[in-house]
């Protein structure tokens, strides 16, 4: 209900001393604030309203003799060595503190007009090019295939404009998905080549950084910009959630349907869902590893005690129950530290059909608190089997080793700990995942693999990879005593 005039209640306190709005410059400005000069002072700009700014330096105080508070003098925004703004200001506010020099600025005679700042910094930012000029070019055969692989969308996109476009409106949502998987289908055999011959290429270079760059940059500016209207794409791209493989991506993954509003977004989306099939063979090889080792040591049935560890949603425990009979049953033990991830887990665990199976609980951690040698550790000890899949692709080496040096403490003589990793194979993810949305992973080869046990001198090592040879799984098993 709309409120009277006079039950608006205006502010209290300080906040009656009217200031005009002040933006936060990262919102405004896309993330790419201009830089602030005042006289020969350069600062970061933090926020700004009409008549003043706020902005930081993170320069040694000793390098710069700053102007004190109270002085006046020019001060100019610029973006990408262009200048937005020039005319006279005071200095209100110098603050030095052990991080740098924190100050404020109030316009003397005229005001930043933001919408024009706003528009034309985004202007600037979007005509000049980003790229430093030490980024190497990729090789001519590599850019042939992108030019190849951006014809071979477009031909669909503009087949799709052509014949399709024009009825759109006529059509519901079923029709156009049944549209968009037709075409998806039509595109399959020749889409699975191109990812496997871009999974070849870049394989070559992969190690080399410098070339990485280069090969990662050429594609985004190619590739990747045909393939964005698809949401799967966009959100590997973006990555929304702040970081990669949140449990939305990974449920666009498994369930595989035309996501979008028109055709040619759902065609886009399904062309990701092609590549990105692995991470359904991925969740199907570990429900038939732990479900083996069920079998196998609880043939008379009995408990079973799991831990997932990076466990969004979950999907593999579905698998699980259907593939044990039902006098085995499970405790379960899910480490996720995204909140929505495991309510998403536990709601769907509700409506299992053999949920009375599952004693299931949830940890929402890091697994750096699995690292530590403290009490609230002891609910891990004694488990049957701990397991990670697209977690420890995130890992250098080093930690990935001592992680799995701790899982394995961690499970029960008897006990196995099992690990899924992307490879680095022409059959694998290198190439949509790193270079069409740099989605940055270790895609690990087995040796790499192998080394992620080295630390554990007595235990069985085996790798074994998913079906479609674009994972491999590292299975760590501990002797009886
Ligand atoms: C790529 S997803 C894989 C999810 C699931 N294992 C699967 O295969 O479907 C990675 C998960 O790791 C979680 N994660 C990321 N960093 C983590 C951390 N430091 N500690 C615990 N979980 C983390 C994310 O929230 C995400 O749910």
């Amino acid at each position: 209900m709309s409120k009277t005039y006079e039950n608006l209640p205006g502010a209290s306190g300080k906040a009656r001393f009217f200031r005009p709005s002040r933006y936060e410059a990262a919102e405004i400005f896309s993330g790419r604030p201009p830089r602030l000069v005042f006289e020969d002072e350069v600062f970061d700009l933090d926020n700004i309203s009409a008549r003043g700014a706020g902005c930081t330096s993170r320069k040694r105080v000793d390098d710069t003799p700053y102007a004190a508070p109270g002085a006046k003098g020019v001060l100019k925004l610029t973006q990408a060595g262009r200048e937005l703004f020039l005319g006279a200001a005071r200095k209100a506010r110098h603050i030095t503190g052990p991080g740098g020099v924190s100050a404020g600025f109030e316009l003397e005679e005229n005001s930043f007009d933001l919408d024009w700042l706003i528009r034309e910094n985004a202007s600037i930012l979007a005509r000049r090019d980003a790229r430093p000029a030490e980024i190497r070019d990729p090789s001519p055969a590599y850019k042939t295939f992108c030019a190849d692989t951006a014809a071979f969308i477009g031909g669909y996109l503009q087949r799709i404009n052509k014949f399709v476009a024009p009825i759109e409106d006529r059509l519901g949502e079923n029709e156009r998905s049944d549209i968009a998987r037709d075409l998806a289908n039509a595109a399959e055999a020749e889409w699975l080549n191109i990812l496997r011959d871009g999974n070849a290429l870049v394989g070559k270079i992969h190690g080399d950084k410098q070339q990485r760059i280069g090969y990662k940059s050429f594609t985004e500016r190619t590739v990747t910009q045909m393939l964005l209207a698809g949401p799967g794409w966009a959100r590997c791209l973006f990555k929304p959630a702040g970081y990669p493989g949140d449990y939305k991506i990974m449920n666009y993954g498994y369930e595989q349907k035309p996501e979008g509003d028109t055709v040619a977004q759902k065609f886009l989306h399904l062309l990701g869902m092609i590549a990105s099939r692995a991470i359904i063979t991925r969740m199907e090889v570990i429900a038939n590893l732990i479900s083996e080792y069920a079998l196998e040591k609880h043939a008379q049935g009995g408990e079973v005690s799991i831990t997932s560890v990076g466990s969004g949603p979950a999907r593999e425990l579905e698998d699980i129950l259907e593939a044990t009979p039902r006098d085995i049953r499970w405790r379960v033990t899910l480490v996720d530290q995204e909140p929505a991830a495991l309510d998403y887990a536990f709601d769907r665990i509700a409506r299992f059909k053999d949920r009375d199976r599952l004693q299931v609980s949830g940890l929402n951690i890091s697994f750096r608190e699995m690292l530590r040698p403290t009490q609230d550790n002891a609910s891990f000890v004694h488990n049957d089997v701990i397991y990670s899949s697209g977690f420890v692709d995130y890992l250098n080496p080093l930690l990935a080793q001592r992680f799995v040096k701790r899982l394995y403490d961690f499970v029960k003589p008897g006990g196995r700990v099992i690990v899924g990793n992307v490879n680095n194979r022409a059959t694998g993810m290198i190439w949509p995942l790193e270079y069409i949305t740099d989605w940055s992973l270790y895609f690990r080869n087995e040796e790499e693999m192998r080394a992620m046990a080295n630390e554990i001198p007595g235990a069985k090592v085996s790798v074994v990879p998913d079906p479609m040879d674009a994972i491999y799984f590292l299975v760590v098993e501990k002797p009886l005593d």
